[in-house]
């Protein structure tokens, strides 16, 4: 039968001028004491030794350091306690006490025996967010508070702390009508975002300008920002933190076939979506429809993350779009993303540059050559310690890799073909210029793929695939 998850009554604690008694006198009783004053609390603390830090720490706030065993009169006046563990018979003594003076009471090491458990918190100025598995899993806990400490900049606390500071002023000045419009713009991510980059002294001038733009009924600013992102080879966890905070600030996301559903869930929940994915010659969306609605949305006000697979300036088309927008005045952002290479030669884990080897490195597409006739690549220029990256390289692939052995290399310069790079469902073939067509022709794939060619392809895994002119298939595990 399944065991239902537990659930604690969650709530903030006003401890100023509370007394709390803290047992225990180590770096575990530190890490409790900290949190109490902080929040204001007298602490007693009984243990029968005291780390010297701990002591300078309890000294500096004036706290009662109550040397030897714990005793049930301790609890006088006390409102809540923390066994941090140690002497077993201390702990019971301060269990049975409590529970019959109604303390509250915490116990590190035994969370069925407590009436409360610690959350692991996070804080900005006056924002306080508080996390609980209910002990189900506290390294997870633990790891999301990690996750928010990096989403949230500490700039924050300085703008709330400024913002609280101004709520009587909005109050007396705005009616009540116009009140929450007010507090809306201001929490606008764009606005947001404004306040957060300013130095602490200027946040409440900002905040003046707002309040006086609303008294006169002043429209908003009025054009909003495109940001290109780079989303990575289509893994929801290659994109940059960058990345991530303008995709989750952004009202409307448009995005391209290749990247990850999952990031998608990433935008705010009342985002709009807009698919404009183009996916081997299927195109569901034309370059001029995209540009368009970027220009149109940013005039009406809009925050706009335009997610992009790999790097925009990869093979992406970004410049076009910059080049159409900025001709319309729109303000452009662009955030670099984890190329298709650079994914490919983490998957293979071999370095597109190396030592001796290669020290040259050339992105090249497949596409571009059937479009160009006359655009001949120099392989000898290229491939003599270079790599090459060919993206979209399936469809002219057998006649380039005829066309580097006719430049003079031999059929074992090594060649690797990578699908699917940086994801879970990712394919490799480690084969040679020689081998590779016939390699991949049983692999019907239509999985977004590119061949890296070059001799550091044979360098780093102990393989020597100049031997190896097989190839050789690998499926990845996962
Ligand atoms: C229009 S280009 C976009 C490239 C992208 N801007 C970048 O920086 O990776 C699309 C081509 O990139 C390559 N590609 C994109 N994602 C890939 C992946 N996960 N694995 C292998 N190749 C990929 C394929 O050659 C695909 O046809």
């Amino acid at each position: 039968m399944k065991s239902q998850p537990k659930h604690y009554y969650p709530l903030f604690l006003n401890l100023t001028g509370q007394t709390a008694l803290v047992l225990g006198g180590d770096v575990v009783a530190e890490a409790k004491v900290r949190p109490l004053l902080a929040a204001g609390a007298n602490i007693r603390l009984v243990a029968s030794q005291v780390s010297h830090s701990l002591a300078a720490m309890l000294e500096k706030a004036d706290a009662e350091i109550l040397t030897g065993k714990f005793v049930s009169t301790h609890l006088d006046g006390v409102q809540l306690a923390i066994d941090c563990g140690g002497a077993p018979s201390c702990s019971a003594a301060l269990r049975r006490a409590a529970k019959a003076r109604g303390v509250l009471l915490n116990c590190v090491d035994a969370e069925t025996q407590a009436d409360f458990i610690s959350p692991a918190t996070l804080t900005r100025g006056p924002l306080q967010v508080a996390i609980s598995t209910g002990g189900a899993a506290p390294l997870f806990a633990r790891n999301l508070r990690q996750m928010l400490d990096v989403l949230l900049p500490a700039s924050l606390g300085a703008v709330l702390t400024a913002v609280g500071g101004f709520r009587a002023k909005v109050k007396a000045i705005l009616p009540s009508g116009k009140r929450k419009a007010f507090w809306e713009a201001i929490f606008d991510h764009k606005t947001l975002e404004t306040l957060q980059g300013l130095p602490e002294n200027e946040l409440e001038s900002a905040l003046e300008g707002h309040l006086s733009a609303a008294q006169k009924g002043a429209p908003a600013d009025a054009i909003g920002t495109v940001t290109l992102i780079g989303a990575g080879p289509g893994h929801a966890e290659l994109i940059t933190l960058a990345g991530l905070k303008a995709l989750q600030q952004a009202d409307v996301v448009l995005y391209d076939a290749l990247v990850d559903p999952a990031m998608i869930g990433y935008a705010r929940r009342d985002a709009q979506l807009i698919p404009v994915g183009k996916r081997c010659g299927k195109q569901s969306a034309s370059q001029g429809f995209i540009n368009r609605t970027l220009a149109n949305m940013a005039k009406q006000g809009k925050n706009i993350a335009r997610l992009k697979c790999g790097d925009p300036f990869v093979f992406g088309r970004g410049g076009e779009e910059i080049e159409f927008l900025e001709a319309q005045s729109v303000p452009v952002v662009v955030v670099p993303g984890v190329t298709a290479a650079s994914a490919a030669a983490a998957d293979v884990k071999l370095s597109l540059t190396h030592r001796g080897v290669a020290r040259r490195l050339t992105f090249m597409t497949g596409t571009t050559a059937d479009a160009l006739p006359d655009d001949k690549p120099d392989w000898q220029a290229l491939l003599t310690g270079g790599t090459v990256a060919i993206y979209m390289a399936k469809k002219s692939l057998a006649r380039t890799l005829a066309d580097i052995q006719s430049a003079g290399f031999g059929a074992g310069l090594p060649a690797v073909w990578v699908a699917n790079a940086g994801r879970p469902d990712k394919q490799i073939v480690h084969s040679t210029v020689g081998t590779l067509s016939a390699d991949i022709a049983a692999l019907h794939t239509e999985a977004p793929s590119l061949v890296l060619i070059g001799e550091a392809m044979a360098t780093a895994t102990g393989k020597n695939l100049l031997a190896d002119a097989q190839g050789q298939v690998e499926q990845a595990a996962l």
